[in-house]
């Protein structure tokens, strides 16, 4: 293998540019040359690519979001766009692709690899942490401590002036980043999309809480629960309690800032790890961390599998909510 590409697609993450630098640099030292795509498969298609090389790539591994610009694009979803993305790669003579995003750039990456004219290896990389495969995403881990810093902040004033506080975060299918913030912040309350929300017990909930002597009243909500956001959740508790309340909606905060030690880790592990399998002759796998090693799954289980919850968590949440 001579050349490889890689791109960025989808959501952008904190630590895509961690993981660039590590495919970039790691595939310099094989002697291969790098090609950086331009916003994710769109850059493909429209054959917008810039050669990288050591000293394109420095200066970037503590800065959030991503070089190459990201994009969501509707033609790879179909078949003549796959078809297309392979000529074009083909002709470019890019033997190796690497892409960096979650679900949706971890579907167009199979699609890809499944037409076999060019190897394929994927890195997980989204604040959500719903992909299957791998125990953490890229990003994730700053995601939620740029979410916890402003839940900290919250239960100041919430401890003062005592109401409840809704707090709505990303997390589009899956509760990863509400679960965890939700521990880590002493959240009253977490609802997921995983688990049923039912306003008579949250109601129920708040005004125990209260009645305990608790000062403050955290309520965590992942943006994709079934009941509605924090918006329709607080107008259905209002409803029943009179209760008078306020919203955060922390919305894309949680994307960007600078990516923490872990995620740079993180990052850089699983870009060495990707072109090291591309230069080994491995193909359609993403490369992921399961108990501290490195993993690798076919990538079509990454999203057809379904990662769970640490259910133990959510036990925990009404304990220590004491
Ligand atoms: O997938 C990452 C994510 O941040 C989700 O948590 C969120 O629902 C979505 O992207 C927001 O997407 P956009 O930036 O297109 O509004």
């Amino acid at each position: 293998m001579k050349k490889i590409g890689v791109l960025t697609s989808g959501g952008d993450a904190p630590g895509m540019n961690a993981c660039i630098r590590a495919v970039v640099r790691c595939g310099v030292s094989h002697k291969l040359e790098v090609v950086g795509i331009r916003q994710g498969y769109r850059g493909i298609l429209e054959e917008d690519f810039i050669k990288l090389g050591n000293r394109s790539v420095a200066n970037i591994i503590h800065r959030g979001g991503t070089i190459l610009e990201t994009a969501r694009c509707e033609e790879m979803k179909t078949r003549e766009g796959i078809r297309k993305a392979n000529e074009i790669l083909q002709r470019e003579g890019i033997e190796g692709l690497i892409t960096i995003g979650g679900d949706g750039t971890l579907r167009g990456a199979t699609a890809l690899a499944e037409a076999k004219n060019v190897k394929v290896i994927s890195i997980p990389s989204t604040i959500d942490n719903d992909v299957y495969g791998t125990d953490y995403t890229v990003g994730f881990d700053t995601a939620i401590n740029t979410a916890l810093d402003a839940i900290d902040k919250i239960r100041d004033t919430a401890e003062s002036l005592p109401r409840p506080f809704f707090i709505e975060v990303m997390g589009r299918n899956r509760g990863f980043i509400a679960l965890e913030v939700g521990i880590a912040g002493g959240a009253e309350d977490i609802l997921i999309p995983e688990v049923e929300t039912k306003i008579e017990q949250l109601c129920l909930d708040i005004e125990r809480s209260f009645k305990r002597g608790k000062k403050s009243c955290i309520v965590i909500v992942a943006e994709g629960d079934e009941a509605g956001g924090a918006f329709s959740i607080a107008q259905q508790v209002w409803e029943r309690l009179k209760l008078e309340y306020r919203i955060c909606v922390l919305g894309h905060v949680q994307r960007g800032g600078s990516p923490t030690a872990r995620d740079r880790v993180l990052a850089s592990k699983l870009g060495a790890a990707a072109v090291d399998a591309l230069v080994n002759g491995m193909a359609g796998y993403m490369v992921g961390e399961l108990k501290g090693e490195i993993a690798f799954t076919p990538l079509r289980e990454t999203w057809e599998k379904r990662k769970e919850l640490d259910s133990n968590l959510l036990q925990l949440v009404k304990v220590l909510a004491g």
